[in-house]
């Protein structure tokens, strides 16, 4: 049960020095090149399960490498969630593209934490940082063997649209969801409560 500290600022917070709690606890922040070794690790032991069902190629372009990890870091806002000891345990990467369009690529959470409720901060976390950037929508690219994910995204508001690209000889299907206020004026009251939904 929380104690009645006074919380009017006026005191330093003082930083517990007892042992972790036994929940899992994670911290989300912008990756630095020093995560690179383990973004790699993450991606790692997200995508293995799924590497049957890649093309080699299109394996090594989803889980990275040394010197692509270093260009995504050049051109995304790469965000990770990490433990008490810097383990890297989610990942996630964000831009704003376009008329307003953000992006995201390489949403991965290590297996040990799926399903804690670690993905949906991860992913919250991108998308306020794209919302700040005055991203309207958000769009991102997923391969069929990925069904977790697909569920999660649509979880989440996404939808697929009719876009599919080719992604090293798989079909990338796009998902797309609206992010923010409208800048145009809306319609009259009433309407747009139903989204249309595509299977
Ligand atoms: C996609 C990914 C990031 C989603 O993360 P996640 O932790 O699996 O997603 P969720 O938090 O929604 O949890 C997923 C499952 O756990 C369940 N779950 C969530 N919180 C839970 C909880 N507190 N207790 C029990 N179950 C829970 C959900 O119901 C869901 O089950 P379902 O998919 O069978 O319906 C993750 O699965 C992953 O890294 N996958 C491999 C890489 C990948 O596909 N990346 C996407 C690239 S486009």
């Amino acid at each position: 049960m929380p104690s009645r500290r006074a919380r009017d600022g006026r005191k330093a917070p003082q930083r517990s020095r007892t042992r972790a709690p036994l929940r899992p606890t994670w911290r989300i922040r912008r990756a630095t090149e020093d995560d690179i070794p383990g973004v790699l690790e993450c991606l790692r032991a997200a995508f293995d399960p799924y590497r049957d069902q890649y093309t080699p190629i299109a394996f090594r372009a989803t889980v990275l490498t040394p010197q692509s990890a270093r260009q995504r870091i050049g051109s995304m806002v790469v965000f990770v969630a990490v433990d008490a000891r810097g383990t890297v345990l989610g990942t996630v990467s964000a831009r704003r593209g376009a008329r307003g369009r953000g992006n995201l690529r390489g949403m991965a959470v290590r297996p040990s934490h799926q399903g804690t409720g670690l993905a949906p901060s991860l992913l919250d976390r991108a998308l306020r940082h794209l919302a700040r950037e005055n991203c309207e929508s958000v769009t991102l690219g997923t391969t069929a063997p990925l069904r977790r994910a697909l569920r999660f995204y649509e979880r989440n508001g996404f939808a697929r649209t009719r876009r599919t690209l080719d992604f090293f000889g798989m079909p990338l299907a796009i998902y797309s969801r609206h992010l923010g206020p409208p800048r145009r004026p809306a319609a009259p009251t009433g309407s747009g409560r139903t989204p249309r939904t595509k299977a």
